[in-house]
């Protein structure tokens, strides 16, 4: 087996921050610094930052409505809070799946299950993600469609969304965005694309799973149907 998928078995962190700790040769294998893409046997001893890493019999799964101000990183360097303070004690060492901005609120997963995360979050596997957005002004047809389209971020288009419109008074609008990338604030920046600034963005749906009545800040457990269901997206 692949060391950063070893590592990521043994809840270390996601795949993707697994390769990181390998190339700032933080993981040894059998006492040498170890290389990405490198196989381990079994018998083999992993260390991280020098502890020994073991793979676990389970993991652990919450949910969390993340409010607005808080940054979604284990520890920020302008000391921001973070959403790992708003974890409860005694859930062990978990890392939140994605990221939500600064600004963004709604359903955040965390886990040690790095295999999970690592699925959740890769591009290839486009899992569908559900924002409900409330943006300024109204919307047209035209940038309604545009939207769906996709919209040029970074000098490369947006795949498909689906982009409805929920209600709107005479001052805002509300949406329900469905976008299948994860690419940096990417429905706040679809919508400035289109001249829409967005006052208020949160996170509803992951695939078909929706953050049902959880109150803003809290953490639960996933269900065994829900850990079922993530696991095969
Ligand atoms: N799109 C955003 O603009 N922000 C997020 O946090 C997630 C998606």
């Amino acid at each position: 087996m692949r060391v950063n998928k070893y590592l990521a078995e043994c809840g270390v962190a996601s795949r993707r921050s697994c390769d990181k700790l390998i190339a700032e040769g933080r993981v040894k294998v059998n006492g040498r610094i170890a290389s990405l893409g490198e196989d381990i046997r079994d018998g083999d001893e992993v260390t991280v930052d020098g502890s020994a890493v073991s793979r676990r019999l389970s993991h652990s799964y919450y949910l969390m409505n993340k409010p607005k101000g808080y940054v979604c990183t284990v520890k920020d360097d302008k000391d921001r809070k973070t959403v790992m303070q708003l974890l409860p004690a005694g859930v062990g060492r978990l890392f939140p799946v994605g990221r939500l901005d600064y600004d963004t609120e709604g359903m955040l997963i965390f886990t040690d299950d790095g295999d999970l995360a690592f699925r959740l979050t890769h591009p290839k596997n486009e899992i569908e993600k559900t924002y409900l957005a409330k943006i300024e002004g109204s919307i047209s047809d035209v940038e309604l469609n545009r939207l769906r389209a996709g919209v040029e971020l970074d000098g490369r288009l947006t795949t498909k969304s689906r982009v409805r419109v929920i209600s709107a008074d005479k001052r805002f609008t509300k949406l329900h965005v469905t976008i299948r990338e994860g690419r940096n604030r990417q429905v706040r920046r679809m919508f400035e694309a289109v001249g829409k600034h967005v006052v208020f963005l949160k996170r509803i749906k992951i695939g078909d799973m929706g953050i049902g009545s959880l109150e803003r800040g809290a953490v639960r457990k996933l269900t065994d149907e829900e850990i079922f269901y993530l696991t095969n997206l």
